[in-house]
């Protein structure tokens, strides 16, 4: 059976072989998102594709895309031709769990202006339903982050602080992670809006509606999912 790694590889290829020349292209971030970067890298570098620009979603997504001379441009106003991302979750729907890697709200801000968000992952990431298995990460501000975490708690999420080790995790922005596990049955445009309401939070990472593709690898091949 194929590895993980591989997989990620085998979900990551296709998707960058729809960036035509002149696009800009938003860039994910994580250990799938790696892989379409290194791929449209060698497109490049190949003579495949020309005049291609990445917007990254991250400070690694940018320097990775960078070592490999791909272009890179701060996010402006203009639209995205489009964006390739990894998921921590995908439901049926296409509706996404984002930011077990910390780059959710670089990735939502990104991926939102984009003509197509196309999803790659292995088959471990796809469930029936959102918070099957993974939390869901809620960046919320530093100041004041206990308060936060309390009124995060009163909507009935449990979960903690990321902290991988002394200290808290600090994202791109200067921000904290919640994990927040999430309830057996939950509506979730309705806990988004309750989420992304409470007073402190500064993103979510639900991606609900917004994928318009998933290629998804498992050891039977490359599955195409449309939302
Ligand atoms: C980064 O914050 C995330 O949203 C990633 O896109 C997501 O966690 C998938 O990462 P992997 O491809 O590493 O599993």
């Amino acid at each position: 059976m194929p590895d993980l790694e591989a997989l990620k590889e085998q979900a990551a290829v296709p998707a960058a072989l729809l960036v035509e020349s002149g696009m800009r292209v938003g860039l994910g971030t994580g250990s799938t998102a790696k892989y379409a970067i290194l791929e449209l890298g060698r497109r490049l570098a190949a003579g495949e594709v020309r005049g291609v620009v990445g917007v990254a979603t991250s400070d690694a997504s940018e320097a990775l895309a960078r070592d490999l001379g791909i272009p890179v441009e701060p996010l402006d106003p203009r639209p995205l031709d489009l964006a390739i991302d990894g998921a921590d979750e995908i439901d049926p729907g296409l509706n996404l769990i984002k930011g077990l890697g910390g780059a959710l709200l670089r990735e939502k801000l990104t991926e939102v202006q984009a003509r197509r968000l196309v999803i790659i992952a292995d088959h471990t990431k796809v469930v029936s339903r959102l918070g099957e298995k993974a939390p869901l990460p809620v960046e919320i501000a530093r100041f004041g982050f206990l308060s936060t975490i309390e009124r995060l708690r009163a909507l009935g999420l449990g979960g903690r602080l990321r902290q991988p080790g002394a200290q808290p995790f600090v994202t791109d922005n200067g921000n904290y992670i919640f994990d927040a596990a999430l309830p057996q049955a939950f509506d979730p445009a309705t806990l988004e809006r309750q989420v992304k309401g409470t007073l402190g939070v500064v993103e979510t990472g639900f991606f609900l509606g917004m994928a318009e593709l998933a290629f998804v690898a498992s050891p039977e091949g490359v599955r195409e999912v449309r939302g």
